[in-house]
């Protein structure tokens, strides 16, 4: 089969969030399912090109009143097709946040159909993603299927609905197949009037991360290397570095990450709430965070110069975008702490748990689906874990408050019935490290969901 995703995003070179991974992610595990994959996206000017192969000058051609720049290049082992309308639409310095984005990105699905059309491409499958190339559904059966690319079938997947809820009702009434990142979260959404006329055609399945992107055994960002039959060491290495570079003091004691958006949807009262618990509790903190909106990114600003003054010791914020970074706390943390108010999927749960790291989640039967789906509590979720095939994985907790955070930090019980706070659970090493062995064995990648997304490709040609 013949795949073309058409995404404003792409892990690493264009990537604000999980999208991007997915993109790249779902597309490498289908390659290696012998199907063709082909992307195409917005030639941003802040493109990465150092992390592009073999890029060159496609073609072009002229649409929307403007001439339309082709560039191609390999991604990941991934072709791309670059679209850089010389009207200067991606020449913005950003990927989101221009005033006139819906515009941008309604021009950008429109130009990779005329692409398509003009190339004499026949794809089997078009998927698009989200609010930002939801017009593809609509545009495709509304032009394009006439106009020979008649053999496409369009698939839909919803990353996140507070996004654009009213562009992604139109494009599930337009796509052959829409799916969303967790079943829990397609079941979540079941009643929402822009899902619930199309359940028919609706699925959730759960997203995976790439082994391969993702490999404490080969991450160059490391250093040394790791599986989980030396986690212990390859962790405590990894924790060195951190710690080194960071200026953090005290690797003997536990360290919690927090790799996110700055944005309501991560919890950020809770986020802060955490920090300050988890010191209290005796813990280091480090968070790699950074905020679209100018006043959570500034009240960050202000808790790290306070933390400066209280917690020089044992706590770094770090407020920027930082891949490199991103991994090393991935590997370097004890603990990885996500205590979000919603999340569809959620990637960072599942990265930890690769790199041998412990998640730390809020879950409610409510609103937090991938983190209920891929995070079993060690004390509560056995057998919820069992019916999944699975151990329990790491810790949860449910309100959204304080008293939630506090219960997953403190958590006052223990395998070995003693009143334990996370940094005693560190004490208890060897309980603790099988955990993270554990953790790092079981199998979050695309393994099963590609199966699954094949399928869906079939079924929507029938
Ligand atoms: P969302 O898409 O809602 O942001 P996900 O958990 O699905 O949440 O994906 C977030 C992705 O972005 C992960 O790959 C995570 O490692 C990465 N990420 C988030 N914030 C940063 C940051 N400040 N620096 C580097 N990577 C980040
Ligand atoms: C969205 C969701 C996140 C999910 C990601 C990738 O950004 O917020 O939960 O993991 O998309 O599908």
């Amino acid at each position: 089969m013949h795949i073309v995703h058409i995404s404003v995003e792409m892990a690493p070179i264009a990537k604000v969030g999980g999208l991007g991974d997915v993109v790249t992610s779902l597309s490498r595990a289908v390659v290696d399912l012998n199907h063709n994959v082909d992307i195409i996206l917005p030639k941003y000017d802040i493109l990465n090109l150092s992390n592009v192969k073999d890029f060159g000058f496609h073609k072009s051609y002229s649409w929307g009143g403007t001439e339309i720049k082709v560039w191609l290049g390999k991604v990941e082992g991934l072709s791309v097709y670059f679209l850089e309308p010389q009207n200067g639409l991606f020449w913005k310095g950003c990927i989101y946040g221009c005033n006139n984005d819906g515009e941008r990105f309604g021009f950008f699905c429109h130009a990779a159909l005329e692409f398509l059309l003009q190339s004499g491409s026949h794809p089997d499958v078009i998927h698009c993603h989200d609010w930002s190339s939801a017009p593809v559904a609509w545009l495709f059966k509304d032009e394009y299927m006439h106009y020979g690319l008649s053999k496409a079938r369009i698939v839909f997947t919803i990353h996140n609905l507070e996004f654009g809820e009213k562009l992604i009702g139109k494009a599930m009434a337009y796509a052959d197949k829409a799916t969303t990142v967790s079943p829990t979260y397609a079941r979540e959404v079941a009643g929402n009037p822009v899902i619930s006329p199309h359940l028919y055609k609706f699925h959730g399945i759960l997203n995976g991360i790439d082994p391969d992107i993702w490999d404490p055994f080969n991450d160059k960002f490391l250093p040394v290397s790791y599986t989980s039959e030396n986690v212990v060491e390859g962790k405590k290495a990894a924790k060195e570095a951190l710690q080194q570079r960071l200026g953090l003091k005290r690797a003997d004691l536990p360290l919690v990450g927090i790799i996110t958006r700055l944005t309501h949807q991560k919890g950020i009262h809770l986020i802060k709430h955490a920090i300050w618990r988890a010191l209290d509790r005796g813990s280091q903190v480090v968070l790699l965070g950074s905020a679209p909106d100018p006043r959570i990114q500034n009240d960050f600003v202000n808790l790290a110069s306070q933390l400066h003054s209280t917690h020089n010791d044992r706590a770094r914020l770090v407020l920027t975008y930082d891949e490199p970074l991103s991994h090393l706390i991935y590997a370097g943390a004890d603990f990885i702490l996500v205590p979000s108010i919603f999340e569809p999927c959620g990637l960072t749960q599942l990265t930890a748990m690769r790199y041998g790291s412990i998640p730390i989640v809020r879950k409610t039967g409510g609103i937090n689906a991938g983190l209920y789906d891929t995070v079993f509590d060690v004390e509560h979720d056995k057998e919820r874990a069992q019916s999944h095939g699975l151990v329990p994985n790491g810790f949860n907790f449910e309100g959204a408050d304080a008293a939630g955070v506090d219960y997953a930090v403190n958590r006052q019980a223990s395998l070995k019935s003693q009143n334990l706070a996370i940094s005693a659970w560190y004490e208890s090493r060897d309980w603790f490290n099988s955990l993270c062995k554990l953790v790092m064995e079981q199998d979050w990648s695309w393994n099963r969901p590609a199966l699954d997304y094949l399928e869906l490709y079939h079924a929507a040609r029938k």
